[in-house]
């Protein structure tokens, strides 16, 4: 796994394959070996082919338990997407859950899954106060560890991690979620061990020695919105860019609710895009009320256009947007979306733009028109 990635050129060579238009991946480095092995061909009409026109990237959140056992699952996953992120299998839970004994398996998996489909990784995520492994907190907030032990714990994690998969990994999210809604830092184990945020700038530091090449980002949600969470990350962008800290990025998750109304997204990713950052839509979904509930709130019927309306803007704000360098759905089933599990609120879902089954929803085709569309958009290069 410790392969250079290879940049992807836009999809160039076309083939009639069955009878059907297919594009396949070229990459530009001709002498390397496996960018002259033939690339899997996908529609011409995939999202993956058709943001591809304007080189953005496609990605989608995986479960690592369909993919590869789930056929359509495993299918629609390699045609349609062209960048991936491990929903679950790099965090440090899954990676680390005994103290010094590592499992790559699953993530390792997916990498390789990836380099075969000409498909680019977000690594997701090193540093969290939510996934970790029991031995070093169950909460996030608290821990048994002394201040100098998490602060050892984290530079090792930044290095096994990111040296296991050195140029293998696109994006990597270095910090996710460090500020509340107020803006406010959290509390968490990094914050309490470091006395303040200087574990922000530590964990970037180490992040870009472990792997230089690699894109390292700052994730979080409700950035969509201006407000005091997206004024303090910008704040803290700019004053790591004065420390020279190398961030190169901004990931907006992007988990929006057709309850709280569309955001300001695109001035908020043009606002980090002008502050040097590339920017990416990183974990997107548009949930909605799916059930009349026991406190009788009615179910409203123009939802699904809402849905689609709010897909198609945030996909439209980072085609405009030349920085914006990925759009990732957080998963593409419903059936296999985190949120009816995770909002407190029991009829939050539809969020994905699949069905349970697996097949495309209206919030589907408006991605791909919208991308079909998209010919006078900036090329990200
Ligand atoms: C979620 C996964 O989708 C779930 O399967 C898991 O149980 C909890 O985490 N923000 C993030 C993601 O950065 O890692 C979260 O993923 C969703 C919110």
């Amino acid at each position: 796994m410790r392969r250079p990635w290879l940049p992807l050129a836009v999809a160039t060579a076309t083939a009639l394959l069955g009878g059907q238009l297919a594009f396949a991946g070229s990459a530009t480095a001709g002498s390397d070996p496996v960018a002259a092995k033939p690339s899997p061909a996908y529609p011409a009409d995939s999202l993956r082919a058709l943001a591809a026109r304007v080189g953005l990237r496609i990605g989608t959140a995986v479960n690592a338990d369909e993919l590869g056992t789930n056929e359509k699952y495993t299918q629609i996953t390699a045609e349609q997407f062209s960048s991936v992120t491990a929903e679950n299998a790099m965090k440090w839970a899954e990676v680390e859950a005994v103290r010094g004994t590592y499992t790559w398996e699953k993530a390792d998996q997916l990498v390789a899954f990836a380099e075969k489909n000409r498909q680019l990784v977000r690594g997701h995520t090193l540093l969290w106060h939510n996934q970790l492994p029991a031995w070093l907190s169950t909460d996030g907030y608290t821990t048994t560890l002394s201040n100098d032990e998490v602060k050892a714990a984290l530079k090792e994690h930044i290095f096994a991690q990111m040296r296991h998969f050195k140029g293998d990994i696109w994006q990597w999210d270095v910090v996710n979620e460090a500020f509340d809604d107020n803006g406010q830092p959290r509390q968490t184990i990094w914050y309490k061990a470091w006395g303040g945020t200087g574990y922000i700038a530590d964990a970037f530091r180490w992040a870009h020695q472990a792997d230089p090449r690699a894109l390292l980002f700052y994730n979080d949600y409700n950035l969509e919105f201006t407000g005091p969470k997206s004024n303090a990350v910008y704040e803290l962008v700019k004053s790591l860019k004065a420390q020279r800290v190398p961030i190169h990025g901004v990931g907006f998750q992007g988990h929006l609710s057709t309850q709280y109304g569309y955001p300001d997204l695109q001035s908020n990713l043009e606002r980090f895009a002008a502050l040097g950052q590339k920017v990416a839509l990183t974990e997107v979904d548009v949930r909605t009320l799916t059930k009349p509930d026991a406190v009788n709130v009615p179910v409203d019927a123009l939802a699904p256009y809402a849905q689609e309306s709010y897909w198609s803007r945030s996909l439209k704000a980072c085609l405009a947007v030349r920085a914006c360098i990925s759009f990732t759905p957080w998963g593409f089933g419903d059936s296999y979306s985190w949120v009816p599990g995770w909002f407190s609120d029991p009829q939050a879902g539809a969020a994905l733009i699949y069905d349970e089954q697996l097949n495309p929803k209206g919030q589907y085709h408006v991605l791909q028109q919208d991308l079909a569309l998209a010919a006078g958009a900036p090329h990200r290069g």
